[in-house]
């Protein structure tokens, strides 16, 4: 292999950088040019390349967001020709390899591409932590932070006027951030899609521990609940309570990334670069009991729903 390329694609991520930082500094150091794609697939259809060198990574490791930048391209999911194209352009750019940093659709995105045999690795990055083949997406232990420093805040306001908040926290249909972030922030109740809710018993909970004493509460609400709003407007209905929400939205998605996503995206960037050089051609990177592991990319994304229940029941036992 003497030359390979790599994006990052889909909803951006705190540690990808220190991803593309890897891919990169492991290629050269193998002797494999590499070059960055601007823009996710977008800026692969555009033949948007850019070769890179050790300096072009340098000083990021620190930094949130992607210096490659990030896009989301429906065409390129839409339009086979689109594909084709960038078979063409990765071919002209004489690229042999190709490494994608993103969620479950850049997976898809990566693989449609592997369909005509070409090589390519994906690492997952994503703050959702949606992908069940790896215990840990990049960006997801940063998000929980994030999220979690917010909710510690909240905590001092909702206490000085004995209110209830409700936060809304990302993870688009998986309440991974909400539990580990509820858990953290001892909220008194996390919402969750993976698990049903009912919400006068949560109001219940809530006016019993009212009458005991304890005039502030946390609910920690993942975004694929449902609409917030609505949820509130019934808690404050049932409980008769000082209602009060927050949607963190995308502050959840910048940030310096924490030593253990900069760790996971280090080594996961080196193992990508090696399954280049081994001729792999459709896998994905992941973590698994402290190990970096790969799999196929068709098992990875046909594998079930990870959602720890043992952590969410412990999260409710804690919360009384
Ligand atoms: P994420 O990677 O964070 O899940 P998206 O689902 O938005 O983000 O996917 C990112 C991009 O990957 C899409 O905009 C599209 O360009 C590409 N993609 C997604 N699904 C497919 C697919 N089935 N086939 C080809 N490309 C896809
Ligand atoms: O996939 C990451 C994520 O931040 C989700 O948690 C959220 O639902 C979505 O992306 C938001 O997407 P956008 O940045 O396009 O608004």
């Amino acid at each position: 292999m003497k030359r390979i390329a790599v994006l990052t694609s889909g909803g951006d991520a705190p540690g990808m950088n220190a991803a593309v930082r890897a891919v990169v500094r492991t290629a050269i150091y193998n002797n494999i040019d590499v070059y960055g794609v601007r823009r996710g697939f977008k800026g692969l259809i555009e033949g948007d390349l850019k070769k890179m060198n050790l300096s072009s990574v340098g000083d990021i490791i620190h930094k949130g967001g992607t210096i490659l930048r990030s896009a989301r391209c429906p065409e390129f999911k839409e339009n086979p020709s689109c594909r084709e194209l960038a078979i063409q352009l990765l071919n002209v750019f004489k690229i042999e390899g190709l490494v994608v940093i993103g969620g479950d659709g850049s997976f898809m995105g990566m693989k449609s591409l592997s369909d005509f045999g070409f090589p390519g690795i994906g690492i997952p990055g994503t703050i959702d932590n949606d992908l069940a083949y790896t215990d840990f997406t990049i960006g997801f232990d940063t998000a929980v932070n994030t999220a979690l420093e917010a909710i510690t805040n909240l905590r001092d306001t909702t206490s000085s006027h004995e209110r209830v908040t409700i936060v809304e926290v990302m993870g688009r249909n998986c309440g991974d951030i909400a539990l580990d972030a509820g858990l953290a922030g001892g909220a008194e109740a996390i919402l969750v899609p993976e698990i049903g809710y009912n919400l006068k018993e949560i109001s219940q909970k809530l006016i019993n521990s009212n009458k005991r004493g304890k005039k502030q509460s946390i609910i920690v609400v993942a975004e694929g609940v449902g609409n917030l709003n609505e949820i509130a407007n019934q808690i404050k209905e049932l409980t008769d309570m000082d209602v009060r929400t927050t949607i963190l939205g995308h502050v959840q998605r910048g940030g310096n990334p924490s030593a253990k996503d900069r760790i996971l995206a280090s080594e996961m960037g080196y193992h990508a670069v090696e399954l280049l050089m081994e001729g792999k051609i459709s896998r994905v990177v992941g973590v698994r009991e402290n190990k970096i592991i790969d799999m196929n990319i068709n098992e990875a994304l046909a594998m079930q729903n990870k959602f720890n229940e043992r952590r969410f029941e412990i999260s409710k036992v804690l919360s009384i």
